[in-house]
């Protein structure tokens, strides 16, 4: 398995392996896919990586800018990470992450944040201790991992391009 970034060959290939990860997924918005396009299109796509396995995209992983408390402080968000159904629960999921975050945290980021489970997202060291809050959801499902400095503090928000599409989508697994 080779882990890159996107090219533009990829764009199509990303999108239908989202449209298929998050088909069966019961809290999945239907917008996953097209998020991505929006953050392209709007330069938010600050970290964008595919595994390809045999020469085809096996999987995908996004990062993008988001501002806590109403600011910008070099954090990011992770997410949407989706992996081919015919080929989840080999690795490839936490290799997309684990790589996304050291790529992340090489650029300088001060931490990353997401939606999600803990019971994937905690191997790779992500802690929720409710400094930072999402529309309500609970404390448990937005998940921070600090890489310099302290935590902030408030409300997260979203790139735009996840309240460009119809159904904005919340991250999570
Ligand atoms: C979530 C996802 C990206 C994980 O990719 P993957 O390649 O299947 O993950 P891995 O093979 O690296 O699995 C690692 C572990 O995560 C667990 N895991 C996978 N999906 C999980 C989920 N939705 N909830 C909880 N745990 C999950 C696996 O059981 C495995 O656990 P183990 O190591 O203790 O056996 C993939 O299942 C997927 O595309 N799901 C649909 C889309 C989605 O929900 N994306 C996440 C939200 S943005």
């Amino acid at each position: 398995m080779i882990i890159r970034s996107e090219t533009p060959d990829d764009e199509d290939a990303i999108h239908s392996i989202i449209l298929a990860a998050f088909a069966p997924a019961s809290y999945a918005a239907g917008s996953e896919a097209q998020i991505i396009r929006e953050l392209r299109k709007h330069g938010d796509l600050t970290i964008s990586l595919v595994a390809q396995v045999d020469k085809e995209i096996a999987g995908h992983i996004a990062f993008s800018p988001v501002k806590i408390g109403g600011r910008h402080h070099d954090w990011f968000g992770l997410g949407p990470v989706a992996v081919r159904p015919n080929l989840q629960g080999c690795g490839i999921g936490s290799e997309l992450v684990g790589r996304g975050l050291a790529l992340l945290k090489a650029q300088s980021a001060r931490g990353c944040v997401l939606l999600g489970k803990p019971a994937f997202y905690k191997r790779f060291g992500f802690q929720s201790n409710g400094t930072i809050a999402f529309d309500g959801l609970p404390t448990r499902l937005v998940q921070h991992l600090v890489f310099a400095d302290e935590a902030p503090v408030g409300e997260l928000t979203y790139a735009r391009a996840f309240d460009l599409v119809k159904s904005p989508s919340r991250p999570k697994p």
